[in-house]
């Protein structure tokens, strides 16, 4: 007999844990001495505009605790910008340091987990300057800078560490599509590229482990529904082989990766379409968002059935990542609705998903596409940088607080 939709709320195991994402780039302002700053005011790179003060949370961001608090969420995952950190080769920040570590001791005085990730996006200039992500000194420079950086911080204020966000974007977005920096154009050198943030990952584990031991420690990895289109079987066939082929550089070398790590932190937001020809735009009548992919909560789903069943089972998974860039914050609560729906179902059939983590507390700096998509949880004024918490907030604060999501939603 088919399963009769509850009516009741549905509850998510005692201890799953809620919580909600920035990145230092997008929300600090004024981390200048970066890639992705140079890169912003590069002529050409298609930046939209300049991160600026992005939400000046580099000096507000006791109040992004407290914002989290207020939520009800239970961890809050934030980055750490290495070239504040280390601004020249060896020329460590002890001050930038200490401000990371009063960060995770003010959200444990909160009681919210502090979430580390040490490199999401951006990388120091000297390190570009010095061959970047092309070159495999910058392997054992993020590995030394992971080292000095969890050692700081240290076991009591990390809950949890996630080495790399989303290696498998950073290296097709810098390297083939041009939309990050460096701004190239080349399918070897992505491929190259991307093996190299495999070795790093690895690496920056094994330096985070020697350096804070008992921490949870993984990689989080943008991933996507792929679905094969075409009139016929054959048609499909050949679209799934495409799939297949690009996939494999995309998310399973990185899945492969995470052998021996404490979980993966998988990050979605939207299916890909495929035809025998290569990869399609949004479905026609399929709803369309400001970043130009389908309105698919499914999506959730899809992944972490994947990632899943790609590592064999062997990794806890944690949603690091899932959310919608719009303006219409009911469609917000319907996305994020939908999305748990998903979770639940994986979670009945035995998979172990281990918290929700929605994207992102802020309103903020949207990489190539600058301020307009807004994923915020919390709206930001981009001239007084005041924080008003959305509707969507308090929605997801609720479920969170309750550990249950509603039958129904407003
Ligand atoms: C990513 C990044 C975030 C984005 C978010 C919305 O997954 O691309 O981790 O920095 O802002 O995903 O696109």
């Amino acid at each position: 007999m088919a399963a009769v939709p509850s009516s009741r709320p549905r509850r998510f195991p005692d201890g799953f844990v809620w919580g909600t994402a920035t990145a230092a780039h997008q929300i600090e302002g004024g981390n200048w001495n970066n890639d992705w700053w140079r890169f912003e005011h590069t002529p050409g790179s298609g930046c939209q505009e300049p991160s600026g003060d992005a939400c000046d949370s580099w000096n507000r961001w006791s109040e992004d605790v407290d914002l989290v608090r207020n939520l009800g969420l239970g961890s809050y995952r934030f980055s750490l910008e290495w070239s504040r950190i280390e601004p020249e080769e060896g020329d460590w920040s002890v001050a930038t340091l200490d401000h990371y570590a009063r960060w995770c001791d003010r959200l444990r005085e909160r009681d919210i987990e502090p979430v580390v990730t040490f490199h999401h996006f951006t990388t120091p200039r000297w390190v570009a300057d010095r061959g970047g992500w092309e070159s495999d000194a910058t392997v054992d420079r993020f590995a030394s800078f992971v080292e000095r950086a969890a050692a700081h911080l240290g076991a009591d204020r990390i809950a949890r560490a996630c080495t790399i966000n989303e290696p498998n974007i950073v290296s097709f977005c810098g390297w083939l599509l041009a939309a990050f920096p460096p701004g190239k154009s080349d399918k070897d050198l992505a491929r190259e590229v991307g093996d190299r943030f495999v070795t790093a990952h690895r690496r920056a584990v094994e330096a985070f482990r020697g350096a804070v031991a008992g921490v949870p420690v993984g990689l989080t990895l943008s991933m996507a529904e792929w679905v094969a289109v075409g009139e016929t079987d054959d048609a499909r066939a050949a679209a799934q082989a495409r799939i297949d082929r690009t996939r494999a550089l995309m998310e399973d070398r990185f899945l492969a990766a995470t052998e021996g790590d404490d979980f993966l932190g998988v990050q979605t937001y939207s299916r890909e379409r495929w035809g025998a020809e290569g990869r399609l735009g949004p479905e026609p009548g399929v709803e369309q968002l400001a970043m130009g992919y389908e309105y698919w909560p499914d999506a959730l789903e899809a992944t972490l059935r994947r990632a899943w069943d790609c590592t064999g089972g062997r990794v806890p998974l944690l949603v690091t990542e899932n959310g919608i860039g719009t303006t219409d914050d009911a469609q917000r609560i319907r996305y994020l609705h939908h999305a748990l729906g998903g979770v639940l179902r994986c979670l009945d059939d035995g998979i172990d998903v281990r918290g929700y983590t929605c994207w992102s507390l802020l309103d903020n700096f949207e990489w190539a596409f600058g301020y307009g998509p807004r994923f915020g949880l919390v709206e930001v004024d981009r001239t007084t940088y005041a924080r008003t918490p959305k509707a969507s907030a308090r929605w997801l604060g609720s479920v969170a607080r309750n550990n249950a999501l509603p039958a129904s939603i407003p």
